[in-house]
């Protein structure tokens, strides 16, 4: 898109929902390489979404690509922004202010993002407009009422909702929307998002509260646009956000880091991998991104830090991973919100541990592009992993891996990606039934695994 100020393309049917690619990934040899993965998929929304409210220019770097961000971005250019793509993750987005969005004359298409169309709705909830939501089958089917109930508090009237608070629906935002004091019912990053950006044009202040903390990146990017946020300890695991409301914010550049859960999939590989060696740059090191790595560690993963510094308002550092012998953990419910997008790809590194791994506290697995707790499961069990579910921790029992699938991704592209790394290290290889997902976060997964020393037929 060279200037994206056209309306919302139907992103689910340019997709081609319908149309899966299959796909064999092989037992491999070492993998070796230095690579950097996309831009982080977080912090690729939230800059087009500040970029849209501010006043003024946000020149943005290392933009993700991928389908789940460049829908946001049409969403941002049919609510008024202009959306320029200037060269490869390179955009900007003259903004419209803190209250100058225009309605959509279409609907909004989110394709496969949760993030995408949450926190947008919180910043449409905030502002004068009415506009309708959509998204594809797997969005559909995702919960909605997680935001809407307390956008209803801050004033936004929901005109039509599918059953059960689902997509597509249609918000009225508020004219004068009401500061309010949200305690978050489920650690979710992106609903304490959309309560904060609703709350930009709240005459009084906005408070969030956490009892786990999730990541900080809306918290982030709201002071450096500007506003006056602060943060408090709340509790053993939580945090109490506060933005000052009336906020008048001012376009910023931002230089997105690579993306951690995306960064996961070459590094599991190359610990499985045996004689592997894989140096991943850039890589966003925000504490509450880096549970992974940490259970990892506790694993007897050899991951070496060779340079953090920090960028952009964000750590950042290199890591150079080597094929590791891993032992069995068990991952406490509380660090669950910071490797919220990794358990797919660890219950893979678990099936190669020497024991049992457990991991507790899962229920947002649930809710996801699937049900990612069934669909691990039942991933692990057509590779032959022994593995069980107790309420909602997942225990898998680590061991030589058969592999073989193949392995049904409902639309999720982290399942996808997870069982695809599985196969690289699984006697018999895995096929997945359908790799086309993989493009909504991470579009070069296939050529950079490839370019590692990865077979993957495709
Ligand atoms: C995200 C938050 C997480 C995560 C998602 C991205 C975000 O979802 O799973 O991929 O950018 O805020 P929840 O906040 O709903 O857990």
């Amino acid at each position: 898109m060279s200037t994206a100020s056209s309306p919302a393309s139907p992103a689910s049917a340019a997709h081609g929902e319908g149309a899966s690619v299959p796909a064999t990934a092989l037992a491999s040899g070492p993998l070796n390489g230095r690579v950097r993965v996309p831009g982080d998929k977080s912090v690729s929304h939230r800059a087009l979404i500040f970029g849209l409210f501010a006043e003024g220019v946000t020149e943005i770097t290392g933009l993700l690509e991928g389908e789940d961000v460049l829908n946001t971005a049409k969403a941002c250019a049919a609510l008024g922004a202009k959306v320029e793509r200037l060269g490869e993750g390179h955009w900007r987005v003259t903004g419209v202010g803190s209250r100058g969005l225009s309605e959509p004359d279409a609907v909004l298409d989110f394709g496969n993002s949760g993030t995408g169309v949450r926190l947008m709705m919180g910043a449409v909830g905030g502002q004068p407009v009415t506009a309708t939501f959509d998204g594809d089958a797997s969005l559909r089917r995702r919960p909605m009422r997680r935001v809407l109930d307390p956008l209803r508090e801050m004033g936004v009237a929901v005109v039509a909702e599918a059953e059960g608070g689902r997509l597509p629906l249609t918000l009225k935002g508020s004219v004068a929307p009401t500061a309010l004091t949200y305690e978050t019912p489920v650690p979710s990053a992106q609903v304490k998002s959309a309560v904060l950006l609703a709350g930009i044009g709240a005459p009084g202040n906005t408070v969030v509260i956490e009892r786990e903390a999730t990541r900080d990146h809306t918290e982030r990017m709201l002071a450096h646009f500007g506003a006056h946020v602060s943060v408090e300890p709340h509790g053993p695991h939580g945090r109490r956000v506060t933005l000052e409301g009336g906020a008048k914010l001012k376009g910023a550049p931002v230089a997105v880091p690579a993306d951690p859960s995306s960064a996961a999939f070459p590094l599991v590989a190359a610990l499985l991998v045996p004689g592997s060696e894989v140096i991943l740059t850039d890589v966003m090191m925000n504490a509450f991104r880096t549970g992974l790595i940490a259970t990892l560690k506790e694993m007897g993963a050899d991951i070496e830090t060779l340079a953090e510094r920090s960028e952009g308002g964000e750590s950042v550092a290199d890591l150079r991973v080597r094929h590791s012998r891993l032992k069995g953990v068990e991952v406490p419910a509380h660090r669950a919100p910071s490797m919220i997008d990794e358990y797919p790809v660890l219950a893979v590194a678990a099936a190669f541990a020497e024991g049992e791994t457990i991991m507790r506290g899962l229920a947002e697995l649930r809710v996801k592009e699937s049900d990612r707790l069934a669909a691990v499961a039942d991933g692990l069990a057509a590779c032959g992993v022994s593995h069980r579910i107790e309420g909602d921790d997942l225990i898998v029992t680590g061991g030589g891996v058969r592999g073989g699938g193949p392995v049904k991704t409902h639309m999720d592209h982290r399942i996808a990606m997870a069982f695809l790394v599985m196969g690289l290290a699984a006697k018999e290889g895995v096929s997945v039934d359908d790799v086309s997902f993989i493009a909504t976060s991470f579009p070069s997964f296939l050529p950079m695994m490839r370019g590692l020393g990865a077979e993957i037929l495709a």
